[in-house]
């Protein structure tokens, strides 16, 4: 059952690059130009008039809304909020009829989840819903939505849900700003060709699992990790520290690099390794000197570059690189190693990987 590898959370991870190609696989047509997604056609006025999009979830689906708010906006120009199911239903929060409410969920039973969408419906917004699991209840209670492809995850720590979410919500934004004409019909059929190559990018990412596995014996004893990444790759920080630390039990925080000298900073020494995602992107430059004041400290560094990088090759104590592919889409292959590097840390510690203490693999109770 568990395919020949060793936990289902290795499959899983290993299962990516098919299970990408699933959930675009026949709703993205590349060299026509086209993306159909049923759930949203008939719904896609109500996402063009929409005042703002508020994206709620929990944990590593939250995460994923995340990275989806900087594709919505710099795309289709939409504001985009992203919330903690459980704090939104709690706070009275503003709603109305013209906003739509994206739920993110694998299991689709998430109880703050579910909690947020009826509140969402009561007040009048249009709920569109991501899932995994089919017939699901929040794929019941929300008005329309389009599901992700991973077919079962069984391993507790999430993995190919987190990218096939991402799929669809860059789907969904390049729909969106197609129809409203904000993106350019070049960088459109640029995304949709690149959406594309991005199954054989994450083949090539998880061919670098033993330099990964090597990386994860040096720092399998460390008693905490930093993540740090900027823009796009902010939410993949937050998600390799959350990876980390629900099975490993290394205590791990991600941070955006820039927020690094309002305080993280200052744990800083030779015994703190640092994961910085230093992808070719609008932000190389800065995240180069972010790195360069994390070396002053005398912080460990392991880099997550692209293929052929040089400059942060030189500073950084080791390098895990990924294919080079836009910045957009970088989170689909940054996330790999980052998955892969908890995965190894936590087998070296014989933790239990796919069942990890205190944690359920769908949240039914707040
Ligand atoms: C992390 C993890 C959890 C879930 C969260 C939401 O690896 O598994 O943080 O992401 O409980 O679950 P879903 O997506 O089922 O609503």
């Amino acid at each position: 059952e568990k395919g020949g590898y060793d936990h289902f959370m290795l499959k899983e991870i290993y299962e990516q690059p098919s299970v990408i190609k699933d959930t675009y696989r026949g709703r993205l047509l590349a060299n026509e130009g086209i993306i159909k997604l049923g759930g949203l056609e008939d719904h896609i006025q109500k996402f063009v008039n929409a005042n703002r999009i508020i994206i709620v979830a929990c944990g590593t689906s939250w995460h994923a809304g995340l990275v989806a708010e900087y594709i919505f906006e710099d795309w289709a120009r939409i504001p985009v909020e992203v919330e903690y199911a459980s704090e939104f239903r709690y706070r009275n929060p503003i709603i109305t009829e013209k906003d739509v409410v994206i739920a993110i969920s694998q299991s689709g039973e998430t109880a703050d989840t579910l909690a947020a969408i009826k509140l969402a419906k009561q007040k009048g917004a249009f709920v569109y819903g991501v899932c995994n699991v089919v017939g699901s209840s929040i794929s019941r209670e929300t008005h329309s939505g389009t599901y992700t492809h991973a077919g079962p995850e069984i391993g507790v720590a999430s993995t190919k849900a987190f990218t096939t979410q991402i799929t669809v919500l860059t789907m969904i934004a390049l729909k969106l700003a197609k129809v409203k004409g904000t993106i350019s019909q070049a960088n459109y059929m640029q995304h949709l060709r690149e959406l594309e190559l991005i199954p054989s990018h994450v083949e090539e990412a998880l061919k670098s699992d033993e330099k990964i596995r090597a990386i994860a014996d040096v720092f399998k004893d460390a008693s905490n990790f930093l993540y740090l990444g900027r823009g796009y790759n902010f939410p993949v920080a937050l998600e390799g520290a959350l990876k980390l630390k629900e099975i490993s039990y290394i205590h791990a925080e991600g941070y955006p690099a820039a927020e690094m000298k309002h305080g993280p900073i200052a744990l800083i020494d030779e015994h703190m390794p640092v994961v910085v995602i230093a992808v070719n992107s609008n932000h190389y430059e800065k995240v180069v000197s972010n790195i360069e004041e994390i070396k002053a400290r005398k912080g460990k560094i392991i880099a997550v570059v692209t293929e052929g990088d040089t400059t942060v090759k030189e500073l950084a104590d080791f390098i895990m690189e990924v294919p080079k592919t836009t910045e957009t889409l970088s989170p689909l292959v940054t996330t790999i190693p980052l998955q892969l590097l908890s995965y190894y840390i936590a087998v070296m510690l014989n933790r239990n990987v796919d069942q990890p203490r205190n944690l359920a693999k769908s949240v039914t109770v707040e």
